[in-house]
């Protein structure tokens, strides 16, 4: 049977974790790399092994072979490239925020349906085994009715002024930042959890960096502690470092989150605890093998990751036998098997967040800024 070839597009710090990721697809290859020149894009390749590289992911979407694209490139990018991916025909995996504004991400939306493509935006976190025993033992009711979600994002990569990335510059980000980088990733988890949609919010942003000292070379993602001050020039900064958010969800759920970049020590805490009428759930992404379960009555319980002792639905999002933790890059391997079988057999179900989830995600980063802005509640479209 014919592999199916897929073209990754950006090679930084989640490229890479994308090209490792398809890689361990039995059906699928990495058959080129896209990056914004060719010698960067040649010296990936070389490094990994993929047979073709280019400076202009154009050249690869003539390809006809290419089946299917992956978009790991900044934020600004997103669009540009899925929009053209998909009028050439390939299935398109696009990292989050979907898009720039709701507008670019509407007509993503339209444009893979009318073209009928796969597309699912990467909120890879959804599958920790623990996340997909949790959202199995909600569906079951043994939480019974949702009354509260609550939680953080908090990561202290930024904490600085003199750290820098893409990600701080409105337009290669976009207006929003540790939001539309964190708060979407938190926003997706909750609603797949809980099968609660957000309805509204109250939001409040702060940028404590009104400066920052911009390095005058490319840092990459996470890299920026080995600069030197005479490296930096300093620039006025537009987007947000911290944001803090009460939420609805559902008919009558109530929610409370933060999202930090600032937050020294914290290097990738996601965290969040659900409280139903019969029970509760906690997870924290730190110690993702772990789920603790609250009660009212009974003691409370951490359970450890063991397909054998899951929730048999959840069971498939786990492949390692108890006591062989599973983390963040298989995580990607996960989301894309379910992805690749879309791909092969277009009649196969939707195992994974699609453009639409990633349309209402960026709704939600827009409508965070204009509740701050407004220093009042909005409702977030259905
Ligand atoms: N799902 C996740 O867990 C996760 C984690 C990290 C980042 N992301 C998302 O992935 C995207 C990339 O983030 P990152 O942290 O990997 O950034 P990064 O800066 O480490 O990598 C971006 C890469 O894109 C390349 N690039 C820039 N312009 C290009 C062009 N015209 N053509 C091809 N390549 C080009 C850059 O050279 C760089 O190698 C962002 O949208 C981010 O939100 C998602």
């Amino acid at each position: 049977m014919r592999k199916l070839k897929a073209a990754v597009f950006g090679t930084g710090f989640v490229g890479r974790v994308h090209v490792e990721g398809i890689r361990r697809q039995p059906n699928v290859e990495v058959a080129a790399i896209a990056e914004y020149n060719d010698e960067l894009a040649k010296r990936f390749a070389g490094e990994m092994g993929i047979e073709r590289s280019s400076g202009d992911y154009h050249t690869l979407l003539a390809d006809k072979e290419i089946d299917a694209v992956h978009i790991c490139t900044p934020n600004a990018l997103h669009f540009p490239m899925a929009k053209a991916a998909l009028e050439a025909g390939k299935h398109v995996v696009c990292e989050k925020p979907l898009a720039m504004s709701s507008a670019e991400a509407d007509e993503m939306v339209k444009l893979a349906r009318a073209k009928n493509l796969a597309n699912c935006v990467n909120h890879n976190l959804r599958y920790y085994p623990m996340a997909q025993h949790l959202r199995r033992i909600r569906e079951n009711g043994e939480l019974g009715e949702i009354l509260v979600v609550q939680g953080t994002y908090s990561q202290d990569w930024l904490l600085y002024d003199t750290d820098w990335n893409w990600r701080i510059e409105s337009k290669s980000g976009g207006r929003s930042r540790v939001f539309a980088d964190l708060g979407t990733h938190w926003c997706d988890m909750i609603q797949h959890l809980t099968g609660l949609r957000i309805t509204s919010l109250c939001a409040d942003t702060q940028t404590f960096h009104k400066t920052r000292k911009r390095p005058k070379r490319a840092v990459e993602t996470f890299a920026g502690k080995t600069l030197k001050p005479e490296d930096y020039e300093e620039v006025p900064i537009d987007t947000e470092d911290f944001v803090s958010v009460l939420l609805r969800l559902g008919d009558r759920a109530r929610g409370a989150f933060t999202v930090s970049q600032l937050a020294a020590g914290r290097k990738n805490g996601f965290a969040f605890e659900i409280y139903g009428t019969k029970g509760s759930a906690a997870w924290n992404q730190e110690r993702p093998d772990e789920l603790w379960l609250g009660h009212r009555n009974t003691p409370n319980r951490i359970i450890i990751k063991d397909p054998s002792l899951m929730d048999e639905k959840a069971r498939s999002y786990a492949d390692l036998p108890g006591g062989h933790s599973e983390g963040y890059d298989d995580t990607f391997k996960q989301i894309f098997r379910r992805f690749y079988r879309t791909v092969a057999d277009r009649s196969a179900p939707v195992e994974y967040p699609d453009f639409a989830d990633g349309l209402h995600g960026v709704q939600i980063c827009e409508k965070v800024l204009d509740s701050s802005a407004k220093h009042a509640w909005v409702d977030v479209p259905a």
